[in-house]
């Protein structure tokens, strides 16, 4: 299997959803709430994953794919050995009220959750990232490294909170506080493949999350790993991560994140 091949194909297919997706971008849109009140769906979404599917399913017939709007299509999943982990639009409250900052997600797997390709298109501001497993991260094409920050004090670090905030007690806020006094701030930009991407290009020095699911960081977790950087869950194991609990750093800090993380539950 020629990873690169499959790369080049991800990245069409991604270009081509993110012209449908800007189809609907800056326009009414139809909202359907899913797992919560908070959590919607639209029709770009949709048109987006209809056609990221079908054009993985014809170009790799043996694969399964994990979409978020459609669960497992492709191939059975008992039968495949490789696995796309798709997110039509990731961040979706911010397509919706059209703040400029969404992202498709595309990420190949293998059967234990490990990332061989991934890739991530924010539609509106044209940039693309995408790594393969061993063999660098881009975006737009040139090659691109976690920052070089050493200390909680000169980062900006960013997070994100799940969608059960209104019936969860543990919705990642403490953290988020504790951070605040000890780092330069910590952003919530609303797309956690975005997030990620940002991590790997060294915009931010560090992203932590949880209750994630695997559409929205496998792509993520490559393009940083590739980067230079670090992803652990919060006891610091690297394998088969599903998105449950992630620290993302470029690798100087990350010690010090799992700490705080840790220390505030
Ligand atoms: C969400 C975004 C957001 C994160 C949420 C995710 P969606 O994905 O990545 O940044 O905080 O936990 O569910 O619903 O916009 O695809
Ligand atoms: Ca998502
Ligand atoms: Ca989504």
């Amino acid at each position: 299997m020629n990873l690169q091949v499959i790369r080049g194909t991800a990245t069409g297919i991604i270009q081509q959803a993110g012209a449908e997706v800007m189809l609907y971008y800056d326009q009414p849109h139809t909202e359907t709430t899913k797992s919560s009140m908070f959590d919607i769906v639209t029709e770009g979404d949709k048109a987006s994953e209809r056609l990221i599917v079908a054009a993985l399913c014809e170009a790799f017939p043996d694969h399964h794919i994990v979409g978020e709007e459609g669960g497992g299509m492709g191939a059975p999943a008992e039968e495949a050995e490789y696995f796309w982990y798709i997110d039509p639009i990731d961040g979706t409250s911010n397509f919706a009220n059209n703040i400029p900052f969404f992202s498709i997600s595309m990420a190949l797997a293998d059967k234990n959750l490990n990332p061989l390709v991934g890739v991530v298109l924010n539609p509106v501001s044209h940039e693309i990232f995408s790594a393969v497993a061993g063999q660098g991260v881009t975006r737009n094409g040139l090659p691109i490294r976690v920052s070089d920050t050493e200390s909680l004090s000169q980062a900006i670090l960013c997070s994100g909170f799940p969608y059960d905030t209104a019936t969860q007690k543990r919705i990642n806020v403490d953290a988020f506080m504790a951070f605040l006094p000890q780092t330069r701030g910590v952003r919530r930009i609303g797309s956690a493949a975005l997030e990620l991407s940002y991590v790997a290009c060294g915009r931010l020095d560090g992203f932590w999350e949880c209750r994630l699911n695997p559409w929205d960081c496998m792509a993520g977790i490559l393009l940083v790993r590739e980067a230079g950087g670090k992803v652990t869950d919060y006891q610091g194991g690297e394998a088969g991560l599903t998105g449950a609990e992630l620290i993302a750093s470029n690798g100087l800090l990350h010690e010090a994140m799992r700490t705080v993380i840790t220390a505030n539950p």
